[in-house]
């Protein structure tokens, strides 16, 4: 119920400000390093509402019940974990860590995403809220309450795959990134993309960057698998030293954060060519290879103009020297008929 929801939503809001002011604290003086090292300065810190988790057990506890808040309310939150030998007891979910609030499209904070500070510390390295009546992270943006002006705007939505790669867009001037947290981009994200986009789900761009390794690649194809009219507004921007945005702007600058969404490739473009893999285009056996890990990717697009635009792209990058364009419409056909899967 509403009054009930209202409890959850001040909790978080109490929960963010104790959180950002125990950043200027002396026990986070290494969570402070941490954003000065990533490049984010008090400033960036501030306007995503960064803050810090002390490193006692019950530093939020306390502060919350002093608000008035039961423990039955706070268990609801999923800031605080249950003790394992006394079901009464909670205590501290985030510990020693640097936190930032994800808010809701309207600026709510509705769950926090917290990264521990150094390796030997215990748990993995970023923490998030487990489920709640608020937080579902198969709804979650992260950044979209910043973004959401900018992505109507310019009819573009930029995925990246981390709280600091969203701060680092956002202050290289790229305004309409947002992250997901710690899950893949799914269905309801589309539906979210799709309405931010345009009135009528039609237009605009979706861009994904990816960091080196394979799982982030593996998510947009799955979105390639899920939705082909959301994949055929899908781009990938893939920096080819494997830097995340957050490592591109420490290294480079903005203007190469910038740099590397220009650079964007349809999604087509950039699954059909990673299915080529390492064969040697230059040599007939390599084309002929390359092709057959091609063809069953064109073969999926169910758009008719698109597949036979992407048929004769796919000879073309091919280098035609060796297969021609009719043979690979043929294996794109035979690919179609075989249903076979994406590689
Ligand atoms: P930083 O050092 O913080 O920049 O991380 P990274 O760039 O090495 O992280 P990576 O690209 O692996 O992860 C990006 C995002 O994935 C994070 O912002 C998290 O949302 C999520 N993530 C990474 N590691 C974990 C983890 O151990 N657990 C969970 N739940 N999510 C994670
Ligand atoms: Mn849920
Ligand atoms: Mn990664
Ligand atoms: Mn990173
Ligand atoms: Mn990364």
């Amino acid at each position: 119920d509403i009054g009930r929801r209202q409890r959850m939503l001040d909790a978080h809001k109490i929960a963010a400000e104790f959180y950002r002011e125990q950043l200027l604290t002396q026990g986070a003086a290494a969570g402070r390093r941490f954003l000065q090292d990533r490049g984010f300065d008090r400033a960036a810190a501030e306007q995503f509402g960064v803050g810090y988790a002390p490193q006692g057990w019950d530093g939020l506890l306390t502060h919350l019940t002093g608000k008035g808040f039961t423990q039955d309310e706070l268990k609801l939150t999923g800031m605080f974990s249950v003790s394992a030998n006394n079901a009464q007891r909670i205590y501290d979910r985030f510990r020693g860590r640097l936190i930032w609030p994800i808010r809701d499209i309207t600026g709510d904070t509705v769950g926090f995403g917290a990264r521990k500070l150094y390796e030997e510390d215990q748990g993995p390295k970023y923490l998030n809220t487990p489920e709640t009546s608020l937080y579902h992270k198969s709804q979650v943006l992260y950044g979209i309450d910043l973004a959401k002006r900018e992505i109507a705007k310019s009819r573009q939505l930029v995925v990246v795959e981390g709280y600091t790669d969203v701060m680092a867009c956002h202050l290289a001037g790229v305004g309409t990134a947002v992250a997901t947290c710690g899950t893949a981009f799914g269905a309801d994200h589309i539906k979210i993309a799709r309405r931010l986009l345009s009135d009528d789900g039609s237009g605009g761009e979706v861009v994904f960057t990816f960091d080196g390794d394979a799982a982030g690649q593996k998510a947009a194809l799955r979105a390639f698998e899920e939705d082909q009219r959301f994949v055929a507004q899908t781009y990938v921007a893939v920096e080819p030293s494997g830097a995340d945005p957050c490592e591109l702007r420490q290294a480079k600058g903005d203007d190469a954060v910038r740099g590397l969404i220009s650079s964007r490739r349809p999604l087509f473009e950039f699954a059909i060519k990673a299915s080529f893999g390492n064969y040697d285009l230059s040599t007939g056996e390599g084309q002929v290879n390359a092709l057959r890990h091609a063809a069953p990717i064109v073969a999926r697009i169910r758009d008719v103009s698109l597949r036979s635009i992407y048929t004769r792209e796919l000879s073309r990058w091919l280098g035609m020297q060796f297969v021609g364009e009719d043979q690979v419409a043929r294996a794109v056909a035979t690919a179609a008929r075989k249903g076979t899967g994406v590689a």
